[in-house]
């Protein structure tokens, strides 16, 4: 199994490109299976979550050509199976995005229910109530979700909790469903926001996306379009912090800035100089430390969980002391065991990470639980002393493309060690 060896780097210096998002790609590759002819997805990163979807589309009969530029054309008009089986869904999680495209464009889906994971129990109930609301014959049997609607309903949905996975579920759902669906209480995620971008190019109506009210009229039929993914505003954030980190220079370059409001002011707090422009964020820390800040996790436009466990690293190597509350997942400090390993001092009270900086963290074996955890360690291990090894870096090619690459361009010490 590959693992990452990172040695002490100086600053981080330069720039750097980010990559399509994978949390977009996800739920757009899935939206595929609604239109009626050809669609192009162009900006989609080479991952290992985006080749499990692929694969996924692919065992139903979906007809995939991915060039090398990362445009993807698909066919899904030859969709025959409705199946997403158990053996793909439990290593992907986001795979449970096929159900509402499947259900709405072919009356049909049967979907593994996802078990629990690293992060919390995740289950995904919301996903399975809205479609009942919009008139489905859902049952769970065998570890299986079946879902059956003639022609989907239009129904108002309000969520109980702010799902991502599952405003987008229903979203891609009500497009071709009978008369207006409206979402309330829906996730704002610019990656929501992506989505219904793309639906609309297909010919959906969809209005207030980005807003916690969305409103659907659903239409007969969608059609294929030729659709850019947005950039990666976890990947963005995860280069900033290594570059804070490492009291560095770095541009990230095809970024989307105003999506990273939330994180930008956290590493202003920090100490960062932070310039920006439409398309790109410069960080400079003009060789300071950085120090601790505060940080509560929340659905958008408040600060990401997905960047929670970065921030957790940063503050290890922070002056003074930085409270990290997370509030969207139940279990996500499984990084803080790890950090410790390596000198950090983080007590955890309930869902807050209580950090005192240290001057040095130590280098040592560490092991990657899930992907922002993974990035945590490797943004660590750049500033540790002597040579940090994660094992366990699968959980990390699933969701950052060339993340070796990017940061020896920057002038990191790490490598992979197969
Ligand atoms: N929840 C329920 N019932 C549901 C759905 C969600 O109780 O039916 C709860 C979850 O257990 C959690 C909260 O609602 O406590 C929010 O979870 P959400 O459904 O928003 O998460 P998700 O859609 O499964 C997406 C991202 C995650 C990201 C979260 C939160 C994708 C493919 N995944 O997950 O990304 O952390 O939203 O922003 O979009 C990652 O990229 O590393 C990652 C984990």
């Amino acid at each position: 199994m590959d693992k990452l060896q990172i040695s002490t780097s100086g600053p981080l210096k330069g720039e750097v490109n980010i990559s399509g998002a994978k949390n977009a790609s996800l739920p757009i590759l899935a939206a595929t299976l609604l239109a009626d002819g050809i669609m192009t997805i162009e900006n989609v990163p080479h991952l290992k979550d985006v080749t499990t979807m692929l694969g996924l589309l692919g065992r139903m009969g979906v007809e995939l050509t991915v060039d090398e530029s990362t445009h993807i054309d698909i066919d899904p008009t030859r969709i025959q199976r409705f199946v997403a089986p158990y053996d793909l869904v439990k290593t992907m999680r986001a795979s449970i995005l096929v159900l509402g495209p499947m259900l709405a464009r072919y009356g049909e889906a049967e979907v593994s229910l996802p078990g629990g994971c690293a992060i919390g129990s995740r289950p995904v109930n919301l996903h399975i109530e809205g479609l009942q609301r919009m008139g489905a014959q859902i049952s769970v049997e065998g570890g299986y979700i079946r879902a059956r609607a003639k022609r989907l309903k239009g129904a108002t949905i309000n969520l109980d909790i702010v799902t991502v996975t599952g405003t987008e579920n229903l979203l891609m759902a009500a497009t071709l469903a009978e008369g207006t669906t409206v979402i309330e209480n829906a996730a704002r995620e610019p990656e929501v926001v992506d989505l219904a971008n793309c639906l609309i190019a297909m010919g959906a109506k969809i209005e207030g996306a980005g807003s916690a009210t969305i409103r659907i009229q659903g239409v007969s039929s969608l059609q294929g379009c030729r659709y850019r993914v947005l950039p990666d505003r976890i990947e963005t954030g995860t280069f900033l912090v290594a570059a804070a980190m490492t009291r560095g220079h770095v541009k990230t370059k095809n970024t989307c800035a105003h999506e990273l409001d939330a994180v930008l002011l956290k590493l202003q707090e920090a100490g960062a100089d932070i310039s920006r422009g439409e398309d790109w964020i410069e960080l400079d820390m003009h060789g300071q430390r950085p120090r601790a800040v505060d940080i509560h996790t929340a659905p958008y436009p408040a600060f990401p969980t997905d960047m929670q466990a970065q921030f957790t690293a940063l503050n290890a190597v922070a002056e003074g002391v930085g409270t990290i509350t997370e509030t969207v997942f139940e279990n996500r400090f499984m990084h803080a065991q790890e950090l410790r390993r390596m000198g950090a001092d983080i007590s955890l009270e309930h869902n807050t990470a209580i950090i005192r900086g240290v001057e040095k963290l130590v280098a040592a074996p560490v092991m990657a639980t899930d992907l922002r955890a993974s990035a945590s360690l490797i943004v660590a291990g750049l500033v540790a002393e002597g040579d940090t090894v994660v094992d366990r870096i699968y959980h990390l090619d699933r969701g950052y493309e060339c993340i070796e690459e990017k940061l020896q361009a920057l002038g990191a010490r790490i490598r992979r060690i197969h």
